[in-house]
């Protein structure tokens, strides 16, 4: 068993599972049904799941999982610890009957999963409540997006969004610090684009001193051989988990993302698709399509934040700067006192009970105190987690 020592009788906890702290559920006693009006204490409603299908990466960005942290000696989440996709499925059920309608598979590297689109065709078969499909997307590194998309698609994949934070191959390369080529990523899009899933959106994270020269050029990029299918977003670079080394002088602040881009290609803003949404939406005034800016740093939106997110072991996390998780695989996994498996009920009157009592809203608070919030903690880190 890779290694562990044990006791007999001794239940294995692998080392990497105790990496962030996680809470049992509690079951309440006398829980209402499942019910989509389930709200947190800032009043905001559950509607969007995250779920990290894998820890692994191929990529090593380095404002994510930096090479000197993320080496050959670096314990990745055993076999073991996994959720399975039967596992991962009820639970998007449950959350399905809490007013979930949209989910998102992230990583690390989600096509690193094996099989990953088998997942997508179970969770493809969910409904609402009121009998709609499910908004199934996935976030991608575009590295293996070709040779996957037509899979992901026939799965019941409908978007994918590609992370990509230069067109210039020398910068890409840097970034991703595996010497990875941008055209593989540019030509993994066109896939994409090809078999139909669609919107595509990409999303570019900006470092100052890092990339800010790529964002003229990739929004010219898109639009020219894209089209206004595909939107572009520009994620402000945010002190998420604690390898990066992060600094607020390394962040763009949206705001002059627009006038660079409003300067060669004039833009007007345009409403939001759906309340809680990250990104604000701009939309060329020739015509041309969309780009989106998320500025979580400069502008937080925690106020309409309705995502939960689901970590690869089954830790379910109430923010992105969480450091502190709720174990529901100890729930999928274990006994009810009484000598039997957890209920689909019981466990999902616990998720109803862990959101009932969230109050998240760190980049606000970070705002408020224009630096880190110093929590003790580790945060969980973004290839554990995913976006
Ligand atoms: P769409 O439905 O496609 O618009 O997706 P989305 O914008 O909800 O999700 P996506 O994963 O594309 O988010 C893009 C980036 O926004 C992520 O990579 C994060 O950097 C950031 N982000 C997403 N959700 C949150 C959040 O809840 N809080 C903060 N602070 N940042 C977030
Ligand atoms: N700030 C903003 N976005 C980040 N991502 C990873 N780390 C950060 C960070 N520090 C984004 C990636 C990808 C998604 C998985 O998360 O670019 O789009
Ligand atoms: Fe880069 Fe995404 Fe991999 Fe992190 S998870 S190293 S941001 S490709
Ligand atoms: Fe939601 Fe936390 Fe992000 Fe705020 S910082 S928007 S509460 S995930």
């Amino acid at each position: 068993m890779g290694g562990t020592m044990r006791a007999m009788g001794e239940p294995v906890i692998p080392v990497a599972d105790l990496r962030y702290a996680a809470t049992v559920p509690q079951i309440p006693a006398d829980a209402p049904a499942p019910s989509s009006e389930v709200r947190d204490r800032r009043g905001r409603p559950l509607r969007d799941l995250r779920i990290s299908v894998t820890d692994r990466c191929n990529f090593r960005c380095t404002y994510c999982m930096p090479k000197e942290l993320f080496g050959a000696n670096y314990k990745f989440l055993p076999q073991s610890s996994l959720l399975s996709f039967e596992e991962i499925t009820r639970v998007a059920r449950l959350f399905t009957a809490h007013g979930v309608h949209k989910l998102r598979l992230t990583g690390g590297e989600p096509l690193l999963r094996k099989n990953v689109e088998n997942l997508i065709a179970m969770l493809a078969a969910l409904r609402t409540p009121a009998g709609e499909p499910l908004d199934i997307t996935l976030t991608t590194n575009g590295s293996l997006l070709a040779r996957k998309a037509q899979a992901l698609k026939d799965a019941g994949l409908q978007r994918v969004t590609v992370s990509l934070d230069s067109l210039d191959d020398a910068t890409f390369r840097r970034m991703n610090d595996v010497d990875f080529p941008v055209a593989d990523v540019l030509h993994g899009i066109r896939v994409a684009q090809q078999v139909g899933l669609a919107p595509i959106k990409i999303n570019m994270v900006v470092k100052k001193g890092t990339n800010e020269h790529e964002i003229v050029p990739l929004a010219r990029h898109i639009r020219d051989s894209f089209g206004p299918g595909v939107v572009l977003r520009f994620i402000e670079y945010m002190d998420v988990g604690a390898s990066n080394g992060w600094r607020m002088d390394e962040v763009l602040p949206s705001a002059q993302v627009i006038e660079m881009i409003d300067r060669v290609f004039p833009l007007r803003p345009l409403e939001p698709n759906a309340p809680g949404e990250t990104a604000q939406r701009w939309a060329y005034r020739d015509g041309g399509g969309e780009i989106g800016v998320i500025s979580s740093v400069t502008r937080a939106f925690c106020r309409d934040c309705n995502r939960a997110r689901l970590s690869t072991e089954g830790k379910l996390f109430l923010c992105l700067f969480a450091n502190h998780g709720h174990d529901l695989r100890a729930l999928l996994r274990g006994q009810h006192p009484e000598g039997r498996p957890y209920t689909d009920a019981e466990i999902a009157a616990a998720i109803g009970l862990i959101w009932s009592q969230r109050e998240d809203r760190y980049s606000e608070l970070r705002a408020l105190q224009a630096h880190d919030t110093g929590a003790k903690a580790p945060r969980i880190e973004m290839h554990y987690i995913g976006g």
